[in-house]
């Protein structure tokens, strides 16, 4: 007997990838009826990932438009939730992590004084334009939201040092969950631009540039840094998977177009890109994601950001905060390139963020907090 409704509410690509596995947890769940509501913040980019994990939405508000403004999202997304709520009449509202969707999907379930389950929450840099807006819309979130999934002890050490209201649950990253359907061995490329690459003859750099406080000059020096890692390494290859962003793509285009072992490539599925990390030497990003991800692959990453809401895969080492000024992004990539040492000591597998149970934790602590079960679940420990 299906006796509470549970709406996931996303619309992005990386929402998609970290909800998918927790939505069907949900369906699986005796007494559970599990929704999905997308917003279509994104398009393509989170039709692929339905694909990949074969999700159905029951609602898609579909309201991405060229170089939307925050202004637009949000409220295209707010209005759009209105009718999808008092429609379904959900039990319980679930958002993920910290984009404009997040956001208005948390805010439109206050509206409708629907309780909100807070997924990736208390992730912080404590500065409130960076990553902007995303350090904004998490904040917001952790006031409005009951139900506090966060996946490490120290996102959760944020949330109680705010004195947010409700229950904080330590589950581990479901991006973690999500992997175990992903990376293979045996995985092989659809994309030709990645079946051509010489993973083993060659150091494959994996890069993903997408964040809005890195649009115009530190884009440009972020760019052309790869551009002069590329030009004095000839082992080197750089695979770009590039974002629909208008703004990411006429800058890599003027930076990076037509330079020689730089492929610049239309985004590429989930499965290809979990496995295309898996294979490569190193990452350069600026992605949150990625950040996760790589590490429990034992790959080094170069963070191409002022500041990270994910000190702890900085803390075990695979992980270095390059920043994004040319010198030193340059300078860390020669020296993941020319010294062994300085590699090995990066290049070994931490999971700090996840052991692959996120989405049981959270559909027990739910269960709890329905009274359906008598225990909270155990705390995630790395
Ligand atoms: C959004 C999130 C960011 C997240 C990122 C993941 C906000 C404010 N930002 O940023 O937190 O890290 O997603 O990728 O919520 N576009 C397409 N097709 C797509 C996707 C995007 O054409 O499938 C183009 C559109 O022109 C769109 C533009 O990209 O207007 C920007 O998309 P938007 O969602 O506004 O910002 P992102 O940079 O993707
Ligand atoms: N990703 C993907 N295809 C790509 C680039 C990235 O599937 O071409 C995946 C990546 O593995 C990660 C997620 O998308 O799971 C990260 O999304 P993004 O960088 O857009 O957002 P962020 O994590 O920065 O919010």
């Amino acid at each position: 007997m299906k006796t509470f409704k549970i709406m996931s509410v996303f619309g992005t690509r990386p929402e998609a990838i970290k909800m998918a596995p927790l939505v069907k947890e949900l369906a699986s769940r005796e007494h559970f009826e599990s929704l999905c509501c997308l917003t279509g913040q994104h398009r393509q980019m989170l039709d692929s990932v339905m694909d990949i994990f074969r999700l159905k939405a029951d609602y898609d508000l579909n309201i991405m438009q060229k170089q939307q403004t925050l202004s637009s999202i949000t409220t295209r997304a707010l209005l759009g939730m209105e009718s999808v709520l008092d429609e379904a009449k959900p039990d319980l509202i679930l958002v993920h992590g910290d984009t404009s969707t997040t956001f208005a999907g948390a805010l439109a379930a206050f509206y409708h004084k629907i309780p909100v389950g807070h997924v990736e929450a208390g992730l912080r840099t404590y500065d409130r334009y960076s990553p902007f807006p995303e350090e904004m819309n998490r904040t917001l979130v952790g006031d409005i939201a009951e139900l506090h999934f966060s996946p490490t002890c120290a996102n959760a050490e944020n949330l109680r040092r705010e004195a947010v209201r409700g229950e904080i649950f330590i589950t581990g990253n479901t991006v973690i969950d999500a992997m175990k359907t992903t990376v293979r061995p045996d995985y092989r490329f659809t994309t030709q631009a990645l079946n051509e690459l010489d993973f083993e003859g060659k150091k494959i750099i994996a890069l993903t540039c997408h964040r809005r406080e890195n649009y115009g000059q530190p884009m440009h020096d972020i760019f052309r840094a790869v551009r002069q890692i590329v030009l004095t390494h000839p082992e080197v290859e750089v695979v770009y998977p590039v974002h629909l962003s208008p703004a990411v793509r006429d800058c890599a285009r003027e930076e990076l177009g037509g330079v020689e072992r730089v492929h610049l490539i239309d985004p590429v599925d989930v499965e290809e890109m979990h496995n295309l990390m898996a294979r490569c030497n190193f990452v350069m990003t600026d992605s949150g994601g990625l950040q996760e991800e790589a590490p429990a692959m034992g790959k080094p990453v170069l963070v191409l950001r002022r500041e990270t809401e994910r000190p702890e895969a900085v803390a075990a080492g695979t992980v270095k905060l390059a920043g994004v000024e040319y010198e030193n992004i340059v300078r860390l990539a020669n020296a993941l390139l020319e010294q062994p040492e300085e590699y090995e000591k990066m290049a070994h597998a931490v999971n700090p963020y996840g052991d692959g149970s996120a989405c049981r934790r959270i559909a027990d602590a739910i269960e709890w907090h329905f009274g359906l079960r008598n225990e909270k679940p155990a705390d995630f420990k790395p």
